[in-house]
């Protein structure tokens, strides 16, 4: 199985309840062709993602090949009752339960990301995490999925991820506060590693960077909004960026802002403002 090439923004459906299969077929009309979910129907409802993307492919919108589908597993106690797995089942079980619905949900026999929503230890690489990733690996190489990462971690989970385990994630994707230099430390051990780094909350964790004058000044000469700067500014920066618009013409805006390039200087620049 080819390995899908990188892509350059994703489409995350967090928090879109009923409206998820709109706003899905709206970001894929935009031209997202990056679509992120979890089967944690608490926070993600990825069956409407699923039938967004079946509306999609009859309407010849796009088809499987062309798009990157990224679903998660979640503990159990990150979960509310509408679980995607037994919970009386071992980990590894849970996974494999986890995945199958995803792909049932996404009409799909295989993602391109499957990821660990978060390690089970806020500060370690559990045992736990290990048996669950092994099971994510067992998945990859069934071809279920063509690559797995890892969310919401820290450069600890990390290192001691790499030094228990034969393999590390192909992502991490991370909630990036400006105040941590945007993730710098995690930036740079992804980086060092090949791992993509992929940046959620950009705009909602750092709201008065968005609103600072460098930023609002940027924007005004380069005719962009600052919403576009932050993204081309992430993009500067190695952050392959995640937004959660539920604005068809945000939609359209953020996609643009891959045609936007800043001056070296400016990326400097806001790599070291703090909020
Ligand atoms: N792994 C995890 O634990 C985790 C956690 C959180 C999120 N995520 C993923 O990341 C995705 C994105 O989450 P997020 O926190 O970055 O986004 P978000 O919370 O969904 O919010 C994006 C915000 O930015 C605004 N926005 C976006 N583009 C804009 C533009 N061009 N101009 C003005 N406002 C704009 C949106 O407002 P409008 O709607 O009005 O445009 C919205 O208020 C989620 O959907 C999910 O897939 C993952």
């Amino acid at each position: 199985m080819a390995t899908p090439s990188t892509p350059t923004f994703i489409y995350g459906t967090a928090w879109k309840e009923g409206r998820t299969a709109t706003l899905v077929d709206f970001a894929l009309r935009a031209g997202f062709r990056a679509i992120d979910t979890a089967n944690q129907r608490r926070h993600y409802f990825e069956a409407g993602v699923g039938d967004a993307l079946a509306a999609a492919y009859q309407a010849s919108i796009v088809t499987r090949a062309d798009l990157f589908l990224q679903t998660k597993f979640t503990y159990a106690r990150g979960q509310d009752h509408r679980l995607p797995f037994d919970p009386a089942a071992s980990l590894s079980t849970q996974v494999a339960q986890s995945l199958a619905s995803s792909l049932e949900h996404l009409h799909c026999d295989y993602v391109d990301s499957f990821i660990l929503h978060g390690p089970s230890s806020n500060y370690d690489w559990t045992e736990y995490d290990a048996e669950v990733w092994e099971a994510m690996r067992r998945e990859r190489d069934a071809g279920r999925t063509r690559l797995i990462g890892v969310s919401n971690a820290s450069l600890s989970h990390l290192e001691q991820m790499a030094a228990t385990g034969p393999e590390g994630p192909s992502f991490v994707q991370n909630r990036c506060y400006a105040n941590t230099g945007w993730d710098r430390e995690i930036r740079r051990f992804c980086r060092e590693r090949g791992i993509v780094y992929q940046g959620f909350s950009l705009l909602t964790a750092n709201v008065d960077i968005v609103h600072h004058a460098l930023v609002q000044t940027l924007a005004t000469s380069l005719e962009a909004t600052p919403p576009q700067i932050i993204f081309a500014f992430a993009r500067a920066i190695g952050i392959l960026p995640l937004t959660g618009t539920s604005n068809a013409d945000h939609m359209k805006q953020d996609l643009a802002s891959l045609a936007l390039t800043l001056p070296p200087e400016a990326v400097k620049a806001i790599e070291t403002l703090v909020s």
